[in-house]
């Protein structure tokens, strides 16, 4: 999580979309070194512009010494030689113009990156944490969890350790699309707020039998969706990696909060169009809004879904249309939906069909990476043996 050090009440507001939701705001410097001092999940602190200094160098000092892994952020409403020097000299990570939200979101990824990397080497640099990928659309309908489940059971199935988060709280129908029926959901992980761990989360997910995969389950209330704090969804994602080679993550169609802390802890965000004017002009906004709140571009997936759908739009239109090209083109076929009303997903019930090749042409060429083997072993650090033989080495 972020601390936000700034005596304006108003400055949360304004810096929300770079800061995320995962953030703490305080107005003075002994509340700061409490709260680093008290919680553990503290990561960056960014400190406003009204702060004078050589408070924010006193700080600075101060947690180099007790956290170091810890990166703090300067806002400065005049960016100089003298103030870089001194912020350098107390270990400040990036001093950032405070009208400049996207140099605050980008300097923000960076250090959040360089202190993940060193809370690996504390921890022996063994755990190393798996890849998590949200896949999104602000259109209803397109294919989020068609995609995401195929590629999350094909993952699961090369015998990578996978957990498929539904995170689309109020209508999640990921259960029913594999037929299981979970005894917990995420709502479940609330009571255990601040202590979640690999062992609780296990508790939560319910298991895909034929494939492996771990699902985590949107609440069978809709209701409950609301009771769902957002620090909570960042402290499974964050657990989830932690245990996980690859944790996939099924959205609902629109930017809620929920869904913008799984994209802030994202390596990777799956994208999807289909050929309608209103799901391309639907993705041109959320590629905009993707952009504003300094989400990096060279992380995003295009999926076209039914791509050889007749209906007058080709895919050049709508790579034109969204000035990016598209990673993958998924046919059209009935067979997904009967592959849902079976509750088989279709990479497994028809592996060899071409929507289960293009599903799968996903996942190897763009999802997954060249370190599965490191990855696999990762999980097996933190106590996860897996039940079933690793398929994939060699195979990719
Ligand atoms: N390639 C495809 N060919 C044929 N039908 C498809 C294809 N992809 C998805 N569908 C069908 O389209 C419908 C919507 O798909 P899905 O539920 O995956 O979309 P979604 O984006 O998750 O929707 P929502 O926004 O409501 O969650 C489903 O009936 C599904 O079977
Ligand atoms: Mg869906």
């Amino acid at each position: 999580m972020n601390i936000l050090w700034d005596t304006d009440p108003g400055a949360t507001e304004r810096y929300r979309f770079a800061l995320g939701v995962d953030t703490q705001a305080l107005d003075s410097a002994a509340m700061v070194a409490r709260a680093i001092h008290d919680n553990p999940q503290v990561e960056q602190i960014v400190i406003g512009s009204d702060i004078p200094i050589d408070r924010a160098c006193e700080l600075s000092e101060a947690t180099r010494l007790d956290r170091p892994e810890i990166g703090v952020i300067l806002l400065r409403s005049r960016v100089d030689v003298t103030t870089l020097s001194q912020a350098l000299r107390a270990g400040i990570r990036e001093v950032v113009a405070s009208d400049d939200h996207t140099a605050l979101a980008e300097a923000l990824r960076r250090s959040r990156e360089l202190t993940s990397r060193l809370i690996g080497h504390a921890s022996g640099g063994s755990a190393r944490e798996g890849r998590l990928i949200t896949v999104f659309s602000a259109k209803g309908g397109v294919g989020k969890t068609t995609l995401s489940t195929n590629a999350a059971t094909h993952l699961a199935h090369s015998g990578l350790r996978t957990l498929l988060v539904d995170l689309d709280l109020s209508f999640g129908d990921v259960a029913i699309s594999l037929q299981l029926v979970p005894a917990q959901s995420i709502y479940d992980a609330v009571s255990m707020s601040g202590h979640l761990d690999d062992e609780a989360l296990r508790g939560l997910v319910v298991t895909h039998e034929e494939s492996g995969l771990d699902v985590l389950c949107a609440p069978n209330d809709p209701g409950d969706a609301d009771r769902i704090p957002v620090p909570t969804v960042s402290e499974v994602l964050k657990v989830a990696r932690r245990s996980y080679d690859y944790v996939i993550v099924d959205t609902p169609p629109s930017f809620t909060e929920h869904v913008l802390a799984s994209i802030d802890v994202s390596d990777a965000l799956v994208l999807i169009a289909t050929l309608d004017i209103p799901a391309v002009k639907n993705l041109r906004v959320a590629i905009d809004t993707l952009d504003m709140i300094g989400s990096p571009k060279d992380s995003r997936i295009i999926v076209l879904n039914r791509a050889d759908a007749k209906v007058g739009l080709r895919p050049e239109d709508v790579e034109a249309a969204i000035k990016t090209p598209i990673a993958v083109n998924i046919p059209n076929s009935l067979t997904v939906p009967a592959s849902v009303n079976r509750g088989v997903p279709i990479v497994l019930d028809e592996p060899k069909s071409p929507v289960s090749l293009s599903m799968k042409e996903l996942v190897d060429s763009h999802i997954r990476t060249g370190r599965d083997d490191e990855v696999g072993s990762a999980a097996a650090a933190v106590g996860q043996t897996s039940s079933r033989k690793s398929l994939f080495r060699g195979r990719k």
